[in-house]
């Protein structure tokens, strides 16, 4: 059955035809819990279906990285201009008030570091217990399909949704590149659509080529990192074609944080998924609020 290259061959996408019509904003989630379909509606819009998450989980392996020295400092001010917080638990009970009342989604694996050359080992980094105490409204787990950890991932990703599913709590899954890793429309379509068989709810991964066949194979809501820190009008255009392919919105951190005017592109980024700007008119809101800094 196994058969690497099975992707190659896969083509039947029906891009002209829409997902089968389902009474929930949220892409493959008609059948799930109340209280899920709460916790997602939280994190997706009911306007708009779509979601603009601010992740600043990076120091869980990268330590203090630039834009995120001082998170009471850089990330309390952003806080109500996303619609989800992405972070540790240890950066949400130090340095964030819990009055923004934000969905959170908690970064729940751990056991690794950017100084290792292979990262791809983590465990659960997060009891259940305590992500209900903190109030998740997701969780989320790092998978490294095809890298030496693949299988123990994996394994993190299951048992982070059956713990989640027995109370109600929806997991991400991030289809991690590390360091070295393929970064392929081919890698990605395999990825992403292995996550979602094994039951996550909403995938992470990056944009590629051909987003659009990636987001048509995966039958559930796929949010895009941003990556490294590149130009405003860059960064903007890319969650504009994610969006444009069928991508559910954004989980962005140093296009955001480390960009000279952080509120101006989150309310440029929140003008391209939600609102449908183009990257262009985006790029001018970012401009107008950069301009109106101090
Ligand atoms: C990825 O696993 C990290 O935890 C970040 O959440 C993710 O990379 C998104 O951040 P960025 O937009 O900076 O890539």
């Amino acid at each position: 059955m196994a058969d690497k290259d099975g992707n190659a061959l896969a083509k039947e996408y029906g891009l002209d035809t829409p997902k089968q019509s389902q009474s929930f904003h949220v892409k493959g989630m008609d059948h799930v819990d109340w209280g899920m379909k709460d916790r997602l509606s939280r994190i997706f819009r009911p306007s708009s279906g779509n979601t603009v998450m601010l992740a600043f989980d990076h120091g869980y392996i990268m330590g203090a990285t630039a834009g995120l020295e001082r998170l009471d400092l850089s990330i309390e001010p952003l806080a109500p201009y996303a619609d989800a917080l992405m972070a540790t638990r240890g950066a949400m009970r130090t340095c964030i008030s819990p009055h923004h009342n934000k969905p959170v989604i908690l970064r729940a694996s751990a056991g690794s570091t950017v100084l290792k050359d292979d990262m791809s080992h983590e465990v659960i980094g997060v009891d259940i217990e305590d992500a209900i105490r903190i109030n998740a409204s997701c969780l989320a787990i790092q998978v490294f399909v095809g890298a030496n950890g693949e299988c123990s991932s994996l394994n993190n990703l299951v048992r982070t949704i059956d713990a989640g599913e027995r109370v109600g709590i929806p997991t991400l899954g991030v289809t991690a590149v590390g360091k070295e890793m393929e970064r392929t429309t081919r890698y990605f379509m395999l990825a992403t659509r292995v996550v979602a068989e094994l039951g996550a709810h909403i995938v992470k991964t990056y944009y590629c080529d051909d987003f659009e066949k990636v987001v048509a194979a995966c039958p559930v809501p796929i949010v895009v990192a941003g990556g490294k820190k590149v130009g405003e009008l860059e960064a903007l255009t890319m969650a504009y074609r994610a969006i444009d392919s069928g991508a559910a919105g954004v989980d962005m951190g140093r296009n955001v944080f480390q960009s000279d005017c952080p509120i101006g592109m989150l309310k440029a980024i929140n003008g391209v998924v939600h609102e449908k700007l183009t990257p262009e008119q985006g790029y001018d809101l970012y401009l107008t609020e950069q301009s109106q800094m101090a």
